[in-house]
């Protein structure tokens, strides 16, 4: 939470307080670099670019990003604002909140694209653990993970304008650090926990049985639309 919360730093500053507001455009992992304290700096400005001046809502450019971290609607239109960088700030925090990468092919067919196997989660308050990163094994503070949740989901808003200012994203990181309400030591959390592993011997149970049909996905696999912009690149 205190690399999440130094990267949102660094957009807030080029959308809010540069003299002339900054559009990032390439916000991904590889682009946030750390010092031996975990202090973030961003690095790689080649796409950045300057915001729209006057009364524009947008700059019109040639899509360019990578897969898995531009915004859809900018990959769409190639229109961008501010609010594209908002989505991929809520990708890289998703990925810090479950430990998978914005795209990955060796997952299973309908996990390959992190945002999309995530969402039927972001919007469950009550399934948001099922989110979380497995091999933390508890040691988060449930109020914070709950809250880095719903705020990865409202960057990811597929509505733009829906998605918080950087400098909100801000204010909504910056007391997370400091919370000490362990899930590993609420028993709410083991509840929850035992279910998990219940329902994972479940699947288990039934891939050793008959062979079935293809289980039904839980939701419809969609190919993502990131997927087929040639200027985009993959991340490495
Ligand atoms: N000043 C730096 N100090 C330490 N590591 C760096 C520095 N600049 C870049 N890196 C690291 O070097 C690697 C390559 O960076 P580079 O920017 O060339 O590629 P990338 O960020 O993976 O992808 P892209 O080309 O899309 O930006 C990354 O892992 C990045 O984190
Ligand atoms: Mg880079």
């Amino acid at each position: 939470m205190k690399i999440a919360l130094g990267a949102a730093k660094g957009l807030a500053f080029l959308h809010e307080e540069a003299e002339r507001p900054v559009i990032y455009r390439d916000f991904k992992t590889s682009n946030i670099l750390l010092d031996a304290d975990y202090n973030a700096k961003l690095s790689d400005f080649g796409l950045a670019k300057d915001g729209p001046e006057g009364d524009k809502t947008h700059v019109s450019t040639r899509v360019m990003g990578t897969y898995g971290y531009a915004a859809p609607e900018y990959v769409m239109t190639g229109h961008l604002t501010a609010k594209s960088d908002v989505y991929s700030f809520g990708v890289v925090l998703l990925e810090m909140l479950t430990g998978r990468r914005s795209m990955d092919k060796s997952r299973p067919n309908g996990e390959h694209n992190l945002v999309e196997w995530a969402r039927p989660y972001l919007g469950e308050r009550r399934r948001f653990y099922r989110l979380l990163d497995p091999s933390l094994e508890g040691r988060f503070s449930i109020k914070g993970a709950q809250k880095a949740v719903q705020l990865a989901a409202l960057c990811l808003s597929r509505d733009a304008k829906a998605r918080p200012l950087m400098s909100e994203v801000v204010e909504a990181l910056e007391p997370l650090p400091n919370l000490k309400d362990m899930a590993c030591s609420s028993s709410y959390f083991q509840a929850m926990h035992s279910e998990r592993a219940a329902a994972r011997m479940q699947v288990g149970s039934l891939k050793n049985g008959q062979p079935t049909r293809s289980p039904a996905l839980p939701y419809r696999r969609q190919a993502s639309p990131n997927q087929h912009i040639q200027p985009l690149r993959s991340p490495k």
